[in-house]
């Protein structure tokens, strides 16, 4: 549990929400920053590099390393989530022995009721993911509202990889109050363009490679966005996903980044976005580019 990095000693692992408290109460005074960066663990370097930009912008940076079993539509995707957590652990201390893990249990978040509770996203919860996962967001809301209640941060980063999820989280926070600063971070990746995600540690070597076509298709929607119509560049994915028997495409959107509303006719003082979500052997992996 203990690791070594320039002669510090790492944290230990707070496993409760009660012990966790105790101990930032202890450390928060005025003017003290915390920053908060809510992972379900597998941690790659998409994680890190949030980690390391609370670690720059913060006193004391925690890290929640939980896999939230509300936010699961689908059963095999929650029993097969990769659960690596002394792994992590080392990757966290190499990176800064001085960051708190908190590790909770099902029981330790959720105390015997593990429902999601309903909430009201003003319709951002109604595209993309949200139709295609039902139920998942209710479960993002419960949980980050939950650990920022245990955590109590000053800021706390969320990736742009998960755009829709990013939206929704500053839409929670502002809806509650909650005194929280949601930072979005920059979306990290392969050297060979495919978004970083723990889901795949699950592709083989080859799906790897080949799944880099995601990257490169939603690359490419960029540059069309400068002369073609959504609904043509809708039909060009298409057809591109239709050729290739190792993807099955579940959507692609191009969508106003403040409502995620379809887009139609693009209007010049709007930003959007193109969203999209592919099978690889049945595993389901999303992307997205900002197409200003
Ligand atoms: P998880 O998928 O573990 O992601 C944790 C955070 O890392 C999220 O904010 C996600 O957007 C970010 N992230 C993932 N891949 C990234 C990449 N390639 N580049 C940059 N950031 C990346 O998202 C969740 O967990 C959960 O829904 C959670 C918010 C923890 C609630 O359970």
């Amino acid at each position: 549990m203990f690791a070594f990095n320039f002669n510090k000693i790492a944290m230990p692992i707070f496993y409760g929400k009660v012990a966790l408290n105790t101990f930032l109460k202890s450390v928060k005074k005025q003017n003290t920053s915390i920053g908060f960066v809510p992972t379900m663990g597998a941690l790659h370097q998409g994680h890190l590099s949030l980690m390391q930009q609370s670690l720059k912008e913060n006193q004391y940076t925690v890290v929640s390393i939980f896999v939230n079993p509300t936010q699961f539509n689908n059963p095999e995707d929650l029993s097969k989530y990769p659960r690596t957590l002394e792994q992590d652990t080392e990757k966290i201390n190499d990176l800064d022995p001085e960051i708190i893990i908190y590790a909770p249990s099902v029981e330790d978040i959720y105390e015997g009721n593990v429902n999601a509770e309903s909430f009201d996203f003003d319709g951002l919860e109604n595209q993309m993911e949200g139709k295609f996962r039902p139920g998942h967001f209710d479960g993002v809301g419960t949980i980050v509202k939950r650990l920022f209640e245990i955590v109590q941060p000053n800021n706390a980063y969320f990736g742009e990889k998960d755009f829709q999820q990013l939206q929704i989280v500053k839409k929670m926070t502002l809806k509650n109050n909650l005194a929280v600063t949601i930072v979005g971070c920059p979306i990290h990746r392969e050297a060979n363009g495919l978004a970083m995600s723990s889901r795949n540690e699950r592709l083989t070597a080859q799906q790897r490679e080949e799944a880099s076509l995601i990257s490169q298709t939603i690359f490419k929607t960029k540059e069309l966005f400068k002369n073609k119509s959504p609904a043509a560049i809708k039909e060009w994915v298409a057809e591109v996903f239709e050729k290739n028997p190792t993807f099955d495409l579940e959507y692609f959107e191009i969508a106003d980044e403040e409502t995620l509303n379809p887009c139609i006719d693009p209007e010049k003082d709007k930003k959007y976005r193109a969203f999209i979500a592919v099978f690889v052997n049945n595993i389901r992996l999303i992307d997205t580019i900002s197409l200003k």
